[in-house]
């Protein structure tokens, strides 16, 4: 019962603020805690329909900044410092298109991504790390040095793959968990600061 409601409470209070997903209360909560950006930054956001991160980081970056979403499925922009691209995020072919719709190296990179999960651990697994691994080689290209990245990730066998990935591109990585996460639901943010010019 406590369980539910505590998912009542952020499905209500995201549909009363107009947001596409409970989703964005994660983001919100992690942009709050280590003041990643603030009014004129530039963002990329893969794994972003139907647009809950979209909506908190337009807010964010305000008029001067601008964020590109991407994800499979079309998602809307909402407003007008907001672009979003339909594609795979493995395609590098993206990377270039990403940096011509922001205009400038980005200041930081969030990642949602979620694979379709089959049932079978091995293969979700290996597909989770296939999308961090492609959410870090994004970052490399459209990041500015010294930037940041939030990226979703789960408490599997590929969490420590994935953190030696993070903590080999930047100076400072943190694994938290968000309050607006599911009472027991696996789910962590890598939250990787200082992108390190990699040779
Ligand atoms: C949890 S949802 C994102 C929710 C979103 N952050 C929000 O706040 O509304 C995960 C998204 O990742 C997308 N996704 C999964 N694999 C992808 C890939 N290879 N390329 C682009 N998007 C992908 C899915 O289509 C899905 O929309």
């Amino acid at each position: 019962m406590a369980r539910y409601q505590y998912r009542d409470r952020f499905y209500r209070q995201a549909a009363e603020r107009g947001w596409p997903s409970r989703a964005a209360f994660k983001l919100e909560e992690l942009l709050e805690r280590f003041k990643l950006i603030g009014q004129g930054a530039r963002v990329v956001d893969l794994g972003s329909a139907p647009g809950g991160w979209l909506a908190i980081l337009s807010r964010k970056v305000g008029q001067e900044g601008r964020v590109v979403g991407i994800d499979l499925v079309p998602c809307v922009a909402s407003t007008a410092n907001t672009i979003t691209l339909v594609g795979d995020v493995r395609d590098q072919a993206l990377h270039r298109r990403t940096a011509q719709a922001l205009g400038s190296p980005a200041d930081l990179l969030t990642s949602d991504l979620a694979p379709k999960l089959s049932g079978i651990a091995e293969r979700d697994q290996a597909k989770s790390l296939e999308l961090i691994e492609a959410a870090l080689a994004f970052g490399r290209s459209v990041l500015k040095p010294g930037g940041a990245m939030v990226a979703k990730v789960f408490m599997g066998s590929e969490f420590e793959e994935a953190r030696r990935l993070f903590t080999h591109d930047f100076v400072k990585v943190s694994v938290v968990r968000t309050r607006a996460s599911r009472p027991g639901s696996s789910e962590l943010y890598f939250v990787a600061r200082e992108l390190q010019k990699i040779h």
